[in-house]
């Protein structure tokens, strides 16, 4: 039995995986780095991903809890990668840690100021 393929960006790393799987699974399996705090039970929001038009095709539709957890989210191509299960091809972009974000805005506005003298 062949698997769906699962592509995670920005590390650029693909998976195979059985129709039914996870998004958190399958990026275990593809050990790929998806945050988590609650283990998968849609409480902590920490699994956000983000997927296009065209690959959420590829993810079962969502259930009324990750509906509601994610809100408005859900319609910026959102997904919550326990809750989201692969049905066909998909792409998923895992969104930047916001510390690491903060980190590197920082250390971007410091690298201007050293310019600057
Ligand atoms: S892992 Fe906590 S909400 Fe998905």
């Amino acid at each position: 039995m062949s698997g769906i393929d699962v592509h995670f960006w920005p590390d650029d790393k693909k998976i195979s995986v059985r129709s039914g799987t996870t998004l958190l699974d399958a990026g275990r399996k593809a050990k790929v780095h998806i945050r988590t705090r609650c283990g998968g039970k849609a409480a902590c929001l920490m699994c956000k991903v983000k997927v296009n038009d065209s690959s959420s095709k590829g993810l079962a539709p969502m259930n009324v809890n990750e509906r509601l957890k994610l809100g408005s989210q859900a319609e910026e191509g959102y997904r919550l990668a326990c809750q989201a299960r692969v049905i066909g091809p998909v792409q998923v972009t895992i969104p930047e840690d916001p510390l690491k974000a903060a980190i590197r805005a920082q250390l971007a506005r410091q690298a201007e100021e050293d310019d600057l003298f």
